[in-house]
């Protein structure tokens, strides 16, 4: 199975773990680059579910059997780079995995800026192609007495140093289903 891993991460916890992924399949690993790559544009176009499009990847993606996808939600959205992704490779995606580093927790995800509403609005333009979505979120690696500290899990990022214990095994287990 050929694989790469394309991410969008604008504070640098999608990309920890995009390359986290990447070194576990020793794949291969590209950004996505929204062409409009400001942070305001990103969010409007995230909120009108529109995307100004993206710069071309240079790896053919039509080599590779799958997709890992990464990315975070935004005001409970689908966001535009990923949006934009798909539209553009829709073609050349053959089997796609969504992993989103996030700030919503398991117990948020239905709410309305949840993971899991993300996840439906990904499977709704996917549909078959997208095998199954993972979510890592921020709260996982913040004390569990801090756990709902919004002021704190926005200013958390991932790193070494505190992807260990649940995160750590969600990530195994997200690496074990690749390899199935
Ligand atoms: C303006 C803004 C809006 C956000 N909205 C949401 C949200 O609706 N749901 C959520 O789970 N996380 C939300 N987050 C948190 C990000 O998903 C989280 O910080 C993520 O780890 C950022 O990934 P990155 O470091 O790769 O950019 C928001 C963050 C920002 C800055």
């Amino acid at each position: 199975m050929k694989t790469i891993v394309v991410y969008y991460s604008r504070t640098g916890s999608n990309e920890y773990l995009a390359e986290k992924i990447a070194r576990s399949l020793n794949c291969d690993i590209e950004e996505i680059v929204p062409h409009l790559n400001l942070f305001f544009f990103v969010a409007v176009s995230s909120l009108l579910k529109k995307s100004p499009g993206i710069k071309t990847l240079s790896h053919n993606l039509s080599e590779y059997d799958r997709i890992v996808l990464c990315g975070p939600v935004f005001m409970g959205t689908f966001i535009s780079p990923l949006r934009g992704f798909i539209s553009k490779y829709e073609k050349n995606i053959k089997k796609l995995y969504f992993a989103c580093c996030c700030a919503s927790s398991d117990a948020t995800k239905d709410d309305k800026f949840g993971h899991g509403s993300v996840f439906k609005m990904a499977k709704d333009i996917l549909k078959e192609k997208l095998v199954f979505c993972e979510a890592f979120p921020i709260p996982l690696v913040v004390p569990e007495d801090k756990q709902k500290d919004s002021d704190l899990i926005m200013k958390t990022r991932l790193s070494d140093s505190n992807f260990t214990g649940e995160i750590q095994r969600r990530f195994e287990n997200f690496i074990q289903k690749l390899a199935e």
